[in-house]
């Protein structure tokens, strides 16, 4: 059973670790991560953006695929399935189709307006148990065709956001989607504190979790960051392994063309990206 992600934040925060979240893009990604964190008896949110939801045919479709999973692979681990970066109406519709936990990323609104929807959310989310990550300050880099800045959020306002009643916070820290940049300058410890200064005990989440050096990670738990998001290193990960696979011509030999030979390497590559993820935010055994 799909289970909000705020009982296993809230354990991750106070424990000092991170639960990773990992995208998923189609059934082997979805497959992949859920037996990485059954095997390796750690919690997991499954991400869901707006465009790979259209991609897998809707978000209903999803939500029979993953609820399939669980109990076809038998996974006992507590597994959330996240909307990452939802519109309201993308958030309302997840709530309808089943998702166990929905982002909404009023980051672009004033905040003003961002609050005005959150609240409506979190009211929302209360009465069925679903549990909501708002964002504050844009994360950069870009994600789904949305370029974000990379901001560092204003204290002050993750605070409002915060006192709304949200499970979770996105706060920029100078954090963006996909690869950094040679000339990043690297995360904002003085946000993060500052952040956590008026937030208490608020899970707060990492976005962009791909190419962030470890030791950085590492602190940004120390922190207070409970949640970290991983996309773009895993489909680096598949890609790497699918073009090995073509490079040395193993689709023709054979039935190497059959797509549960061709999409083996690419599968077994994100779990094991996973893994070292889950080893690196100490969710191991945390399930
Ligand atoms: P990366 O693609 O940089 O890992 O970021 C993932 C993310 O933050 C999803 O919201």
């Amino acid at each position: 059973m799909l289970v909000s992600a705020k009982e296993m934040l809230t354990k991750a925060r106070q424990n000092h670790y991170a639960v990773g979240q990992f995208n998923i893009n189609n059934l082997e990604w979805t497959k992949a991560v859920l037996l990485t964190a059954q095997e390796n008896q750690s919690p997991v949110i499954l991400g869901v953006s707006e465009g790979a939801g259209k991609y897998m045919g809707g978000y209903t479709t999803i939500v029979g695929m993953v609820e399939g999973m669980l109990k076809e692979l038998k996974i006992t681990v507590p597994v959330a399935l996240h909307l990452d970066h939802g519109s309201y109406e993308g958030s309302l519709a997840c709530i309808e189709a089943g998702f166990s936990s929905v982002m909404f990323d009023g980051s672009h609104y004033p905040i003003e307006e961002n609050v005005e929807k959150t609240k409506k959310l979190v009211k929302i989310c209360a009465e069925k148990g679903i549990s909501l990550e708002a964002e504050v300050g844009s994360i950069g880099g870009e994600e789904d065709g949305v370029v974000g800045a990379g901001e560092c959020a204003d204290p002050n306002e993750c605070k409002m956001i915060a006192e709304l009643g949200v499970d979770m916070l996105a706060a920029g820290i100078g954090n963006i989607h996909g690869q950094y940049p040679k000339n990043w300058a690297g995360l904002s410890f003085d946000t993060l504190q500052a952040i956590r200064e008026k937030v208490g005990e608020m899970p707060l989440v990492l976005h962009g979790g791909t190419g962030i050096p470890e030791e950085m990670v590492k602190k940004a738990i120390d922190l207070g960051v409970a949640k970290v998001n991983v996309n773009t290193e895993c489909q680096l990960s598949f890609a790497a392994a699918t073009r090995k696979y073509i490079e040395a011509g193993k689709d023709q030999e054979g039935k190497g063309f059959d797509p549960r030979k061709l999409l083996a390497p690419g599968t077994k590559a994100i779990q094991e990206t996973v893994k070292e993820k889950m080893q690196l935010f100490d969710s191991i055994g945390k399930a």
